[in-house]
């Protein structure tokens, strides 16, 4: 396989490498990442994140075994187990999809290049969606954006943060506000990182400061990525994403989904049926990460903790996608079913 090089994932040399997202962003760390279950491991504890990242990492891993002599059967149950390493991004499936369908039709040996094929046309996919996105964000827009959907959750610059990045670079002085995104605080350590790394004005807040700012109309626009689009306009992403929908419709605040056709199923029909991903209950009670672990309830205190919410297509303003930006009259004539 030829060499490649990501913000967040590289192929060196014969070896996958995946930047560990847990120890940013204090430490970059990039570690190897040899078989299924490593892969595996990594996706769970989310070292490597985000629904089109998630994607090409499992796509990247069985393009190397497969230059590396791994057989048909073998990779074909590899697919099987990285396929539902997590459940709710549908990238993840979709690539696996993409993978079997070159494994099936040309046998091992197409795997290398269907892998690169993918990771290639996410960063082309990203650059699609900045393009089209950043047409949308007016000059000096205070953004609010939730999650991290940037160059940590993507091949390419990302969804919504390549929206944000592309109005940036075009000089519009925008400002972004960081949900922090309990529980896990991908807005706080992930996009908070990238924002810095851009050269983007931002000001991070707690995820329970959204709707004072909206309320105060500090907030002229929210992006957002998904996780999964089902057909009707109803989408997963990150837990948060729907109160802010919520809040965003009743101050009338326009709220953008933004994402590559890799997170439409079109087997989905409606929110109803997406599953969603239930994570440890220590995440909730304290914190868990690589900085050691707090624990700031009583131990044994009950837990919900869904890592995606479902936001219904009736609170989404547009949505941005690499076919064009569509609105809801759009997507009710079917515009996700193709
Ligand atoms: O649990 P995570 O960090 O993988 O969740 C990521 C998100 O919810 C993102 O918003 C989504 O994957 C879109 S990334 C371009």
């Amino acid at each position: 396989m030829h060499d490649l090089q990501a913000t967040s994932i590289k192929y060196q040399s014969n070896t996958l490498y995946v930047l560990d997202q847990h120890q940013l962003p204090h430490i970059e760390s990039w570690l190897p990442c040899e078989s299924v279950d490593a892969m595996v491991a990594m996706i769970q504890k989310l070292q490597i994140r985000g629904a089109p990242l998630i994607g090409i990492g499992a796509s990247l891993l069985l393009g190397h075994l497969a230059a590396n002599g791994t057989s048909a059967a073998k990779l074909q149950s590899s697919a099987e187990v990285l396929r539902a390493a997590r459940p709710t991004a549908v990238n993840l499936m979709n690539n696996m999809d993409s993978m079997l369908a070159a494994l099936h039709s040309s046998g091992p040996a197409a795997l290398p290049a269907e892998a690169e094929r993918l990771f290639h046309e996410d960063i082309a996919l990203c650059d699609t969606l900045a393009t089209l996105g950043a047409e949308l964000i007016t000059a000096n827009a205070n953004i609010l954006t939730h999650c991290n959907t940037g160059s940590l959750a993507t091949a390419g610059v990302g969804t919504a943060i390549g929206v944000i990045n592309a109005a940036h670079q075009q000089g519009k002085n925008i400002h972004v506000y960081i949900d922090e995104t309990r529980p896990l605080l991908q807005g706080g350590r992930l996009t908070a990182w990238e924002m810095k790394q851009l050269g983007v004005a931002h000001t991070l807040i707690c995820d329970n400061m959204a709707a004072l700012l909206m309320r105060d109309g500090k907030v002229d626009c929210i992006l957002v990525g998904a996780d999964r689009i089902a057909v009707n306009g109803d989408f997963a992403n990150k837990v948060g994403t729907y109160s802010l929908a919520v809040n965003a419709h009743h101050h009338n605040v326009p709220f953008y989904v933004v994402a590559p056709y890799t997170t439409v199923d079109v087997e989905c029909l409606n929110g109803e049926q997406i599953p969603i991903e239930e994570r440890a209950a220590a995440e909730v009670r304290g914190v868990s990460s690589s900085f050691g672990d707090v624990c700031w309830s009583p131990t044994d205190t009950p837990v919900f903790n869904p890592a995606f919410d479902v936001t219904p297509a009736a609170l989404v303003t547009g949505w941005i996608l690499d076919k064009g930006v569509f609105n809801q009259e759009q997507i009710n004539k079917g515009a996700l079913k193709t």
